[in-house]
């Protein structure tokens, strides 16, 4: 077990015991008389909760957030930790969503609910029974604040433990998407208090707009997810058209994060790298079949079109946002160091990082795999021939991170 596995353990283990805790302690406090209200109530939690968002970063979110951010206003902490742990207890098992997350999502709502609800009683004026939205906003927005920074850390530091990635880069890459989420679903809570204080069963006037709410941001992740399918999928139809280089792409990508990473280079740097290995040569699909398939060396005028292939995907991937930051490595990935590369022939450093890095892994591969017109070279000859390149062609500092990873691989035993 290394260093990572157990802070994984050690964090899952404090999280449960504590959110087990705090359940075991409502469980105690609550009016069993009126067990109807906590039926009613987890029902519609999981109603709510059965159709959770996924998010780039293995998290999910879901709009019980609103939900339980209301029954603590109206009824409560404990009524609130005890409607929400059991409502998602019972969706997970309904959702098969295995015991561990199962555990640590009960214990996560249990912690955050209690932190928010400690707020509450803290800043809420004490004489008032009834919700009065003057009087009480802004203990609300303190509770919610403190709600959304809970529920969203402790499920973003396991998040960052199980898939080793640093918890900055899951802060980074899921908070504005969250806070978001989170921010525009708390008024719907407040809106719950409301209706629920005039007139209890008014409170299914908040469902259509919640749903709305839900589908517009689930159809908003998933276009985004659906378009850098697409991109992929057409990447991959390149590589097929020619048997020689089918996978290509996925091993360039491979290549290209490993040198990212055995640079020590941020993980949202080696994250672009291996999006843009995917789609590094699909400019390629405006490449005539001829030329793409044709057997023997190609003639100078069949090199000027396929040498076309870098601005043609940089002119694909233009128009797509999320393509915006890795757009020069697939422009520069054919640019070698001493300037005699294409398409603008840049020199050194002015040639992006990525591109560097997606020229050394793109060339690897290239050598390693046959070609029409000549066998495929063994690891060892090419590795020979990015050190003789180096410097000329290739990056130093690039070649030799790539050499450190082929090294691992090949002798796994050393470091
Ligand atoms: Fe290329």
């Amino acid at each position: 077990m290394d260093v990572q596995d157990l802070k994984f353990r050690v964090y899952f283990l404090v999280v449960v015991l504590a959110g087990l805790l705090i359940l075991l302690i409502s469980l105690i406090n609550i009016d069993l008389n009126m067990w109807y209200v906590y039926i009613f109530w987890i029902l519609v939690f999981m109603i709510i909760d059965i159709r959770p968002i996924s998010l780039d970063i293995k998290g999910q979110v879901s709009l019980s957030f609103a939900l339980s951010l209301a029954l603590l206003l109206i009824h409560g902490t404990w009524f609130c930790i005890v409607v929400s742990s059991v409502g998602s207890v019972l969706t997970d098992i309904l959702g098969k969503r295995g015991w561990q997350k199962n555990i640590f999502n009960c214990s996560q709502y249990s912690i955050s609910i209690f932190a928010a609800g400690t707020i509450y009683s803290k800043l809420s004026p004490q004489t008032k029974e009834i919700f009065v939205i003057n009087e009480h906003i802004i203990p609300f927005v303190f509770t919610a604040f403190t709600d959304i920074v809970f529920n969203f850390l402790l499920v973003a530091i396991i998040v960052a433990l199980s898939y080793k990635i640093p918890l900055f880069s899951v802060i980074k890459k899921d908070l504005g998407m969250v806070a978001l989420f989170l921010f525009s679903l708390a008024p719907m809570s407040l809106l719950i208090v409301v209706l629920y204080t005039n007139e209890p069963w008014s409170v299914i006037l908040i469902l259509p707009p919640l749903a709305l709410a839900h589908n517009g941001f689930e159809n908003y992740l998933k276009l985004r997810k659906q378009a850098r399918t697409t991109i992929e999928l057409l990447a991959d139809v390149v590589d097929r058209r020619d048997t020689y280089t089918a996978s290509h792409s996925s091993r360039v990508a491979d290549y290209a994060e490993k040198i990212a990473t055995e640079m020590g280079l941020p993980y949202e740097q080696v994250e672009k790298l291996g999006m843009a290995g995917r789609v590094h040569d699909l400019g390629k699909v405006a490449v005539d079949d001829s030329i793409l398939q044709k057997n023997e060396r190609l003639s100078d005028k069949e090199f000027k079109l396929m040498r076309t292939h870098s601005e043609t995907g940089y002119n694909i991937l233009s128009p797509l946002d999320m393509y915006k930051d890795l757009l020069s490595y697939v422009l520069y990935h054919h640019e070698r160091i001493d300037g005699k590369g294409y398409p603008q022939g840049l020199i050194g450093n002015h040639i992006p990082l990525g591109a560097r890095i997606l020229a050394v892994a793109d060339s690897y591969d290239a050598m390693t795999s046959s070609r029409p017109y000549r066998s495929a070279m063994s690891e060892e000859e090419a590795v020979q021939e990015l050190i003789q390149n180096s410097g000329k062609q290739f990056d130093p500092e690039i070649v030799a991170a790539f050499i450190s990873v082929w090294e691992k691989k090949s002798r796994p035993g050393e470091k």
